[in-house]
Parts: C-alpha cells; sequence; structure tokens
C-alpha cells in the first residue's frame, strides 16, 4: 500500500470547516490530517481535532518574538508531521513569505466569497453592501497577496434577495464544507498543477 498524502490544517476559530475534513477526507482515499495547528490556543477547531485523535498545536503570537519567529516555529512543526500540504481553514493571520517559500504551492485556502471579488476579512458582508445577488465560495493557493493566489474550484449560490448575513453563511458553509475536502481529493490524487503557459491559472485533471 502507498503512503498516506498528509495534511497539516490551521484554524483559528471554530473549525466547521475542519470538521468537514475530518469528517469526509481523513482516514479516507488515502488521505491522513497529521496535525492541527492554530494562533489561538483555545480555538475549537483544537478541540475537535483532539476529539478525532489527531495532534495539535498552538502558536499564539505572543509566545513568540514577532510574526517571522512564530512562522518559523509553526513550519517547522508541519514539516516535523510531514505534512505535503497546508489547508486553511479559517486561519486569520497573513502568512510570512518565508513561510509561504517553505511550502510552495502547497497551502490552500477557503475564502467565502467568489474571488477575485471581496477579498480579505468580512468578505460576505462585503458582498451584502454591494447588493449583489450572487454569492460563492473560492479555494485557492495561497500566495504573498490577500487572497490572490490561483484558484483551484468556485462554487456560486444564487440568493437574489439575501439581506442578512446569517442567512448567507449557512448557505456559503455547506458549500465550503463539500468544495474544500473535494479540493483536497483533487490535490492528493495529483489532479491540480499550475498551467505551465500560465501560472495564475491550475489545470484539473485527469
Ligand atoms: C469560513 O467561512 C472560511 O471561508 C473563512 O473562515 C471561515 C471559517 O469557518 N476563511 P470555520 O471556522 O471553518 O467554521
Amino acid at each position: 500500500m502507498s503512503s498516506p498524502f498528509r495534511i497539516a490544517v490551521l484554524a483559528s476559530g471554530t473549525g466547521s470547516n475542519l470538521q468537514a475534513i475530518l469528517d469526509t477526507v481523513h482516514g479516507r482515499d488515502g488521505i491522513e490530517v497529521v496535525g492541527v495547528g492554530s494562533n489561538v490556543a483555545d480555538a475549537r477547531a483544537l478541540e475537535r481535532a483532539r476529539t478525532a485523535g489527531v495532534p495539535t498545536a498552538a502558536f499564539p503570537l505572543a509566545g513568540h518574538a514577532d510574526r517571522a519567529a512564530r512562522d518559523a516555529a509553526l513550519a517547522d512543526w508541519i514539516e516535523r508531521q510531514g505534512a505535503e500540504l497546508v489547508v486553511l481553514a479559517g486561519y486569520m493571520q497573513l502568512l510570512t513569505p518565508a513561510f509561504l517559500a517553505r511550502f510552495p504551492q502547497r497551502v490552500v485556502n477557503v475564502h467565502p466569497a467568489l474571488l477575485p471579488a471581496f477579498p480579505g476579512l468580512r468578505a460576505v458582508e462585503q458582498a451584502l453592501e454591494h447588493g449583489v445577488r450572487v454569492f460563492g465560495v473560492t479555494v485557492h493557493y495561497v500566495d504573498e497577496g490577500v487572497d490572490t493566489g490561483p484558484i483551484i474550484l468556485q462554487r456560486a449560490v444564487e440568493l437574489p434577495q439575501a439581506r442578512d448575513a446569517d442567512e448567507v453563511f449557512g448557505h456559503i458553509h455547506a458549500i465550503e464544507h463539500e468544495l474544500l475536502p473535494e479540493a483536497i481529493r483533487l490535490i492528493a490524487r495529483g489532479a491540480v498543477r499550475l498551467d505551465p503557459a500560465d501560472p495564475r491559472r491550475t489545470l484539473l485533471g485527469p
């Protein structure tokens, strides 16, 4: 049997996306979550990981000299866990360029909007304030910008009457919980690569 595809997940908050990964990806299709890290020591996400028997570690900024030192410690831990892919599932910190350089094309993020519309914080609220009728989710590779990396998967949902962020989040989370696991499965089986003719794009399949 070939060795599993090992992923680390970083999460700062509730961890519902982490839970979807633990429930639908971990221990299946040759994929294993080998660690869950957070910048928040008491994040609910870490509790979810412990319940699933997955190793956890917290890297609060206050415990380190600066972001560079924190991200170096985080990267060391991810490497020790043997992760081949780093999944940001509600990780609310920017990663330093030095961190990203250690995992080239190996960090993915889920964002609650159809990028390049509404990058950054409060994406659903931004979309509502803009009066959009179509919302959605993007899974993308992480580069040094804010939600600017090559797009892997997107899914839209038409909510022409939406006025309330909680209502939109209900739809968005349901999509995220399918799309992020789907992207991880594609990457694990080598079905996502950068287009050599245009590294801004990804090619999917076979
Ligand atoms: C998700 O909406 C994700 O798109 C954003 O942060 C949120 C995390 O939610 N990046 P959860 O902690 O997975 O429930």
